[in-house]
């Protein structure tokens, strides 16, 4: 059973499509509603990850100083900062967003890439399955 793959592999395409319809919409006030969607969204998912996912990966590899967790939350501040910046500049109505964009798809795809190869494998195969669910019954629980 691959529970918390899936379910983050589909959460990460979730955020992806919403990005893209928010580019399909650049300048129109329809983007400004899928960034909106996509802002809560990422911040959403990052706090998934950052209260109950990576700690259950840190607390049972015993790698929370030097694993590849600090590096992704690292990550996860330069996403928000990127996110941050196109925030501002959409809500000024300002549509020179595009170099932005770029550097935010790139990161998210290297980052979920990262995420998808390592820590979700890992869980599902070293996690029980009662654990898996009640984690993920803890990230459904946020809203
Ligand atoms: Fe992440
Ligand atoms: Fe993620």
């Amino acid at each position: 059973m691959n529970e918390v793959q899936a379910l983050m592999g589909r959460e990460h395409d979730k955020l992806h499509s919403v990005l893209s319809d928010y580019q399909k919409h650049r300048g129109k006030s329809a983007a400004k509603q899928h960034f909106r969607e996509f802002r809560e969204g990422i911040r959403k998912h990052i706090i998934w990850e950052e209260e109950i996912l990576y700690p259950l990966y840190e607390e049972r590899n015993g790698n929370r100083a030097a694993g590849p967790t600090v590096a992704m939350r690292g990550e996860h501040q330069k996403i928000l900062g990127l996110v941050e910046q196109l925030h501002g500049l959409i809500s000024r109505d300002d549509w020179h967003t595009e170099q932005l964009e770029s550097a935010l798809i790139h990161l998210l795809s290297a980052h979920r890439d990262r995420e998808e190869s390592t820590i979700y494998p890992w869980m599902d195969e070293s996690v029980s399955a009662k654990e898996r669910l009640a984690a993920i019954a803890r990230l459904r629980a946020i809203v």
